[in-house]
């Protein structure tokens, strides 16, 4: 049995802005599945649709054989924007994952408990922080928030772990270690995981399967192999529009995409574009 099923869900918001059509897609225990696709295309739908969010049109969406939404802390979520308490620690932050769990009850009658500040610690270690465990997260860097977002959502113990654009707003050496951490907190957990990132160089880095969307349609399923520069282009742009311009055109919506570090390949190239994020503390980043 998959471990998430999607059949012939369609997704439509409204009177007719059809975000997922008909998409079938069967996800196995403990697969790490990057959503690549353009802006529009049904991304954070998708992953609120398998969330139990947002309940689809059309269709079924089932975790461990049972329809989604059934067990509030099944599935964990990591956003872009974190939403960290920013005047609590990283490890009450994290704490707060098993608020999910367990109930707000009985989160409030056990908030000593000792099994969920065991749990929440060593969420904090896997992402790389148990040192900063009770450093306010508000003085946090960019990169650490969305690591005490990830530990916030193993802490919730889910079955399913999905993350929309965890790493959208952060520099690309940051993006990296939070993108290395989600993968390595995941694989150590056998966690299946869900995330959608945009920036398709990292996407390869880290991916073992690839769902391309365009439309709301799963264009594209594969691996790293098959995830070529032709499959790229097909999942971002529209071959129909992209036969009116000319190559540098293309070249320079395929760098829009890519990022700027894709030509270089590897680490090499990337001293020429890491910023430093603006948020304190983001000089502790380095490991
Ligand atoms: N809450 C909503 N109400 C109406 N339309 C929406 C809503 N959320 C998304 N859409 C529309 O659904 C389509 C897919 O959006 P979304 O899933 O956010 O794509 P992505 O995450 O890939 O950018 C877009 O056309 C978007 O405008
Ligand atoms: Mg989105």
């Amino acid at each position: 049995m998959p471990a998430v099923s999607l059949d012939s869900v369609t997704k439509i918001y409204g009177e007719d802005t059809v975000a997922l059509e008909n998409v079938s897609v069967d996800i196995d225990d403990g697969e790490f599945v990057i959503l690549l696709g353009p802006s529009g295309a049904g991304k954070s739908t998708l992953l609120r649709v398998l969330n139990g969010l947002t309940p689809p049109t059309e269709g079924t969406v089932e975790i461990n054989g049972r329809p989604v939404g059934g067990d509030r802390g099944e599935v964990g979520m990591v956003f872009q924007e974190h939403y960290l308490i920013e005047n609590m620690s990283a490890f009450r932050n994290a704490l707060t994952g098993a608020l999910a769990r367990n109930g707000l009850v009985r989160s409030l009658l056990t908030l000593q408990n000792e099994t969920d500040k065991r749990t929440a610690l060593e969420a904090l270690d896997t992402v790389g922080l148990l040192g900063e465990a009770h450093q306010r997260a508000g003085s946090m860097s960019g990169g650490q928030k969305q690591r005490v977002g990830i530990a916030r959502a193993l802490v919730q113990q889910p079955s399913l772990l999905l993350a929309d654009e965890p790493v959208a707003s952060l520099d690309p050496k940051a993006a990296r270690d939070v993108m290395r951490y989600l993968r390595d907190a995941a694989a150590e957990r056998n966690l299946t995981t869900v995330t959608s990132l945009h920036q398709v160089n990292i996407a390869r880095e880290f991916g073992d399967r690839f769902l391309g969307i365009r439309d709301g349609e799963v264009i594209f399923d594969g691996g790293k192999d098959d995830l070529t520069m032709d499959a790229v282009d097909e999942i971002y742009y529209d071959d129909a529009d992209a036969g009116e311009g000319d190559s540098t055109a293309m070249d320079v919506r395929r760098s829009d995409v890519a990022g700027p570090e894709e030509a270089g390949g590897n680490g090499q190239s990337e001293s020429g574009i890491d910023h430093p994020t603006t948020e304190p503390g983001s000089g502790g980043e380095s490991t």
